[in-house]
């Protein structure tokens, strides 16, 4: 039996490559990435690895704004069919027709977006620094695409802005009932409820914690509590209770999991880094007029 973990060690030094991760990989990919995060991490990791090739497992958008980001780099996405559903939900002429409609308003789209949607936009932000990419933009009326619960979300935070917002959302974190929580809350009634900010926002006043995924680990990792309601997608899980043995963490009554996050085994890492597929592209024009998007997004780390 090919042992993978070991083929990808001498691969990634041969070539020159660097391993990233994102939180919701699966534990086999999660336990031999040389970094792993959320997506804004991610983001500056790959120009802090300085390696010639950044073999990405997540989605594409993430391995699409590390090619955005660092052109001179070979990113490679193992799968191909790893995409994001809410990256895909706005189209190019319904963001145009919001701005269309809102003349003075300025766009601010999650990273969680085509490369299209992107280069249309002024900035760009992640779960992590939505509140303060919006309240920092030079603009009281604000575009915010295409997650409507983060939108609602930072319209919560940020009473002094108008946002108008759109219907995209994740089918995973959206799932998420008030009555599943309810139901964990009566189960362990002193574990503080931590949750991802795409989550509806029924779910947002029932939590004790908003964060983004790697923003979740570190409360955890902190706080004195011994347990966690933790409303996001499994994987995330998964790596709080390895990395804190002493504590104990439940997801909304079932795991909730993301399967365009979960395609990529080892199996497929190895096989990217060692025929160099598939290579990501992104159209200089297009590419362009997003990274000034993308580079808003980086002042707020
Ligand atoms: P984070 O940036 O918080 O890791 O979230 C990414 C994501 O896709 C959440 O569903
Ligand atoms: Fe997209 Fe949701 Fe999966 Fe994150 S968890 S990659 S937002 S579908």
């Amino acid at each position: 039996m090919i042992d993978y973990a070991a083929e990808i060690k001498e691969l990634k030094q041969k070539k020159n490559a660097v391993f990233l991760a994102h939180n919701y990989q699966m534990e086999e990919v999660q336990l031999i990435a040389d970094y792993l995060g959320d997506s804004l991490e991610l983001s500056r990791m790959a120009q802090k690895a300085d390696k010639d090739i950044i073999v990405f497992a997540g989605v594409k958008f993430m391995a699409e704004t590390a090619k955005i980001l660092y052109p001179g780099k070979k990113v490679l996405l193992p799968r191909l069919d790893a995409g994001c559903p809410m990256a895909d939900m706005i189209s190019v002429d319904e963001l145009q027709a919001l701005k269309d409609a809102h003349k003075n308003a300025k766009v601010v789209t999650y990273i969680n977006s085509s490369v299209e949607i992107k280069a249309m936009s002024d900035a760009c932000c992640t779960s992590s620094n939505a509140v303060r990419v919006v309240k920092n933009i030079e603009a009281e009326e604000v575009i915010f695409v295409p997650d409507r619960n983060l939108g609602s979300y930072v319209q919560r935070m940020v009473p002094e802005k108008k946002l108008i917002l759109f219907e995209g959302y994740c089918f995973v974190h959206n799932r998420i009932k008030r009555e599943e929580i309810e139901e964990m809350k009566k189960m362990f009634p002193d574990a503080p409820v931590i949750v991802h900010p795409e989550v509806r926002s029924e779910i947002i006043d029932m939590a004790d914690e908003v964060l983004s995924t790697s923003g979740m680990l570190q409360y955890a990792t902190q706080s004195d509590a011994k347990r966690f309601i933790v409303a996001t997608e499994q994987g995330l899980i998964d790596r709080m209770k390895r990395e804190n043995p002493g504590k104990e963490f439940y997801p909304a009554l079932r795991p909730k999991i993301c399967v365009n996050m979960k395609r990529t085994s080892l199996r497929d890492v190895y096989d990217s880094l060692n025929e160099e597929k598939y290579e990501i592209h992104v159209e200089p024009e297009i590419a362009q007029r997003a990274v000034k998007a993308l580079n808003e997004m980086l002042k707020y780390i």
